[in-house]
């Protein structure tokens, strides 16, 4: 019986590997250097929490959520998202604000694949929670293209928005239905039209989308408060040259967000793909049972990023060391060769050997594992004491001292 991936999901190896790596090693140092550490929450957290915190009536909770009971009849879910289980852990533990997280890891959306969308995907993502300044929400978009373009991303545009906070939404919740009303939506919509109206806005269906795209602005429903906060954001990012296009459209598809919201996008993924999103969420603390504190984050999609860079033909480095492969040519010098490997490896070295096959095979695995070098270890060599070092990309040969490999290695590969 032979199995396949489950649909929307992938295995990520050999050359593709590294890409991921890259991601996930520049992003942790620019994070950390910013001042965010590092938060590991579950994969699966309780059903309750997601559909609280994110919202019934969005895409994600009615449609997209691997839910499940465990064998005591627990109702679980996979996190298909990162900020519910982060502001879950930040109440559990009575941490004490400022508090800054980033977090790495796969989310589980049922949703149709295609390009850019998968059922399991990676984001990384940050919460800053205890700030109500509006330079933090400048300094968490600030950081999303700095971040984004440290990977290789260039001609990013962000999408900002300012959504308000209660009192702004039940004005212009009003408006939105009155809009609403006369449009020809999915029957999704229509039934989620009184529920929340708000997320008629982010529906994919194509007709939704067409129909919805000029409703009334939100911003003209702001309360003073929620105003002059998304004047002072436009405020700094004017001031510190960073460009944006207001789009009044920018719902985001979770129901926690409050006044600012905020998406990255970039002309490689075409026009539905956002590579971030992010935004405030003053209220979630609260909601999940701590005191009141305001909270503001963003997370990228690590797949969609590795698709746009791709498309961009960005040169991913290559962190990996480079590879030395020790041949052999006898049975009596495998087992020196073996030694020579344990040796090499026990100075860091990235060392690969092969115990079954002839020495002509051997240089064919060590040309497909793409080693810079090869140590031969033949018998006669070893008579006396030495080895052949053999480069692999010009096919040349010396002997050298086997005591002088570790040496002789360090000049190579520096
Ligand atoms: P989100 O917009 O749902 O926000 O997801 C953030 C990013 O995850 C998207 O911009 C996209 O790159 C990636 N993404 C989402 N769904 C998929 C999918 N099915 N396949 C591949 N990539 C996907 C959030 O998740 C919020 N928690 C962000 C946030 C943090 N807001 C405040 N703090």
């Amino acid at each position: 019986m032979r199995y396949k991936l489950v649909k929307g999901t992938k295995d990520i190896f050999l050359n593709d590997i590294n890409k991921w790596q890259y991601i996930e090693s520049t992003s942790k140092k620019i994070l950390e250097d910013f001042g965010y550490s590092e938060i590991r929450t579950p994969i699966f957290e309780s059903t309750d929490l997601f559909s609280r915190s994110i919202g019934v009536s969005t895409d994600i909770v009615e449609k997209e959520m691997y839910s499940f009971k465990d064998k005591k009849g627990r109702d679980l879910t996979l996190r298909p998202e990162g900020t519910a289980s982060i502001v879950r852990a930040y109440v559990e533990h009575s941490l004490v604000p400022p508090v800054k997280f980033y977090h790495i890891g796969t989310m589980y959306r049922y949703e149709k694949p295609q390009s850019g969308r998968y059922r399991e995907f990676y984001q990384i993502g940050i919460e800053a929670i205890g700030s109500i300044s509006p330079f933090i929400d400048c300094e968490v978009i600030d950081l999303a293209l700095f971040l984004l373009s440290k990977l290789g991303l260039t001609n990013l545009k962000i999408r900002l928005n300012s959504i308000g906070c209660r009192k702004c939404r039940e004005v212009y919740k009003k408006i939105l239905l009155e809009y609403l009303k006369k449009k020809e939506l999915c029957k999704d919509c229509i039934r989620r039209m009184n529920l929340n109206p708000f997320r008629v806005l982010d529906c994919k269906n194509e007709q939704c989308i067409r129909v919805t795209s000029t409703p009334p602005s939100i911003l003209n429903s702001l309360c003073e408060d929620c105003k002059k906060h998304f004047a002072e954001v436009k405020e700094i990012l004017a001031e510190y040259k960073i460009s944006y296009f207001e789009d009044p459209r920018l719902f985001r598809g979770l129901d926690y967000y409050t006044k600012t919201t905020f998406e990255i996008v970039t002309d490689e993924l075409g026009a539905k793909n956002s590579v971030l999103g992010g935004g405030r969420y003053d209220y979630l603390v609260e909601e999940l049972g701590g005191d009141s504190t305001p909270a503001i984050g963003w997370a990228f999609g690590v797949d969609r990023l590795v698709l746009a860079l791709e498309s961009a033909k960005f040169r991913f480095p290559d962190e990996s060391k480079k590879l030395i492969f020790i041949a052999w040519t006898t049975e009596t010098a495998k087992k020196q060769a073996f030694k020579i490997a344990r040796r090499l490896r026990t100075e860091e070295f990235r060392c690969e050997m092969n115990y079954e096959k002839s020495l002509k095979a051997q240089l064919k695995l060590a040309d497909r594992l793409e080693a810079k070098l090869t140590v031969i270890v033949g018998t006669h060599e070893l008579k006396e004491g030495k080895v052949i070092l053999r480069n692999m990309e010009d096919g040349s040969q010396r002997k050298i001292d086997i005591e002088k490999i570790e040496l002789e290695l360090k000049q190579i590969m520096c």
